[in-house]
């Protein structure tokens, strides 16, 4: 049995390098022959495409059966914004958006309409918390709302936009991380916060495009990955050694491909029933209610299990 995508069109949002699960969703999507199309945060379209453009991605873009992996189109796309009289002028006239148009939301899904017709595969693979380095209790409500609007209300928008050009039995997908559940200090900015929106948001979504499009809407709550942003919320070492040391499956670190390979099933046909549901893909630490590797445990409760 496998999973065939051959024929599928798949817009990606949230690629701007090699590093994340944005591009390894890409990947796995392009490895079970989806056409891939690509939204870029406007700020890094430039640098992606040179970066591409130039083979510094040519290593990461091999595919199994030898080939690289292509994109159709590349957007620029900024999901704090719907429309383009939302967009500030700060903003509008700033030195890496100045000379790019159409950028917002539903003006990337009418482009997305003209060039391609319909897509089968909507992922938002996206998040942005400006002040993810404070406390919740020290996060002013700027902070906290811009990280809902970026990284939650983007996807309601997406899928908003989208939803009437995805046939039925469509997949829409988003990335968590379980902080939305779970206490994980460090986390902050209201990105917690913003996470547990978004989960809430798959449930409701899932009904609501379920029932108007046929559309299927899940997330992927996922283990720790030194991506870019990850990378700058600060502790992501940590927290790989953290996951390393405490979850059920050890001295496997989680890899990209292995998210990026639930992704291509959940797009696929292989999951026609599953919609509504926020599937781990972390070896398991969500099932833990104990760090075994704790200082505080003396004795250890597991000394037959831990390592
Ligand atoms: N890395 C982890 O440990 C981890 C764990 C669980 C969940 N996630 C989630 O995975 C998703 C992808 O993140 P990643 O860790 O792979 O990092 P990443 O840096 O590869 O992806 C984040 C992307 O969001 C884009 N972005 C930020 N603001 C944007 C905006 N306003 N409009 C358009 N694009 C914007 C960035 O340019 C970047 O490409 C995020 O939702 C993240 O929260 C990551």
């Amino acid at each position: 049995m496998h999973i065939n995508l051959k024929g599928k069109k798949a817009f990606i949002a949230g690629i701007a390098d090699d590093q994340g699960y944005g591009w390894a969703i890409a990947k796995a999507l392009a490895e079970a022959g989806a056409e891939i199309l690509i939204g870029t945060w406007t700020p890094l379209v430039k640098i992606f495409t040179t970066s591409w453009n130039t083979g510094k991605f040519d290593a990461s873009r091999r595919l199994a059966n030898g080939q690289l992996m292509e994109y159709k189109t590349l957007y620029p796309l900024d999901a704090s914004f719907d429309y383009p009289e939302q967009v500030p002028q700060d903003i509008r006239e700033n030195k890496r958006y100045l000379d790019v148009a159409g950028y917002t939301i539903s003006e990337v899904a009418k482009a997305v309409a003209e060039d391609h017709g319909t897509i089968d595969i909507l992922v938002h693979s996206l998040a942005n918390g400006p002040e993810v380095k404070k406390p919740l209790l020290e996060t002013s409500r700027e902070g906290y709302l811009a990280a809902l609007s970026s990284s939650s209300y983007s996807f309601v928008s997406l899928l908003a936009h989208f939803g009437s050009i995805m046939p039925a039995g469509s997949s829409a997908l988003s990335l968590t991380y379980i902080a939305s559940e779970r206490a994980i200090p460090g986390y902050g900015g209201g990105m917690s916060s913003a996470k547990a929106a978004l989960e809430s948001d798959i449930r409701t979504l899932a009904w609501e495009s379920g029932r108007k499009w046929g559309i299927r809407t899940n997330a992927i709550s996922a283990g720790p990955l030194r991506s870019r942003a990850a990378r700058a919320i600060g502790f992501i070492d940590d927290m790989i050694a953290y996951s390393e040391a405490n979850a059920p499956l050890i001295n496997k670190p989680i890899t990209a491909e292995e998210i990026g390979n639930t992704a291509a099933f959940l797009s696929s046909p292989l999951a026609s029933a599953i919609t509504g549901t926020i599937l781990y893909v972390d070896n398991g630490l969500h099932a833990m209610g104990l760090a075994p590797d704790s200082a505080a445990l003396h004795p250890s409760p597991c000394l037959s299990t831990c390592s």
